[in-house]
């Protein structure tokens, strides 16, 4: 299946996936903490799934908000969402390799999208669309399946409802399945692809980037003191990025 089906029959259960803990605790603090502030700002989030962050984005006062998506069903649920919500956040359905905005923007984010590229080509396609969508001194914010820490035989995530797994040590293009359980029970699934942190940093170059570097995903301060989450700091399995356009 292309990623485009994946999303088209997974886009309820991933929506319902983003009330797991570690989605917020986590992913969500780290991706905003790393954005900064967002007032009068115009950004372009690439992979915006069901817009969970563009909605996000808009909130914390961006001035405009396009959310660019492959698949269709994905869209559709962000679509419903902006009728039932309206902020102003406009929702295009788009490959991220092949889209450009009308206007060039301050920050291009892209939460899950760079670990769909099987092949360094395919990244470097990804890496040019940010670059040519943002202006001179806008910032690329990325956040990720890390590559620097692909998962282990053993290791185990299942209580916080997250199961990754790949061949170890895994080659580049070697799919990494998450599987997701969750608060309801249901299961769904899906790939994401290996690909070396070192391939990265040469596609994010070639594309343009003179700054590209990795940023360690962080637990809310008002967790840190709890035990629950040793487990997903010590395995790491997601990690930020970011770059800047010259
Ligand atoms: C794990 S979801 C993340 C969605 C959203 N960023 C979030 O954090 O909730 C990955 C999304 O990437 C989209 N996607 C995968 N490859 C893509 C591509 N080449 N161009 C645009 N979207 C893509 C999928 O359709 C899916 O919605």
């Amino acid at each position: 299946m292309t990623e485009e089906q994946v999303y088209n029959s997974i886009a309820n259960e991933y929506r319902e996936s983003k009330w797991l803990l570690f989605r917020h605790f986590i992913e969500r603090y780290s991706l905003m903490e790393l954005i900064g502030d967002l007032r009068g700002r115009t950004v372009v989030d690439l992979a915006c799934g069901e817009g969970v962050y563009a909605r996000q984005f808009s909130r914390c006062g961006a001035s405009a908000v396009t959310g660019v998506d492959i698949s269709e069903g994905m869209i559709a649920l962000a679509q419903a969402e902006e009728r039932r919500e309206p902020l102003g956040c406009r929702y295009v359905q788009s490959d991220a390799a092949a889209f450009t905005p009308e206007e060039p923007v301050d920050l291009v984010t892209a939460v899950y999208l760079f670990n769909y590229a099987r092949t360094r080509e395919e990244l470097g396609g990804l890496f040019r669309a940010c670059y040519r969508a943002l202006r001179p001194g806008g910032r690329l914010v990325g956040f990720n399946d890390n590559a620097r820490r692909p998962p282990r035989p053993g290791e185990s995530l299942a209580k916080y409802g997250l199961e990754r797994t790949c061949p170890h040590p895994p080659r580049e293009g070697d799919a990494v399945l998450w599987r997701i359980t969750n608060h309801d029970g249901t299961t769904f699934q899906f790939d994401n692809y290996y690909l070396e942190p070192a391939t990265y940093a040469a596609a994010a170059r070639e594309a343009g980037f003179e700054d590209f570097r990795w940023v360690d995903a962080m637990l809310e301060p008002s967790e840190r003191d709890d035990s629950y989450w040793d487990d997903f700091m010590a395995q790491e399995p997601l990690a930020g990025l970011t770059a800047s356009k010259r």
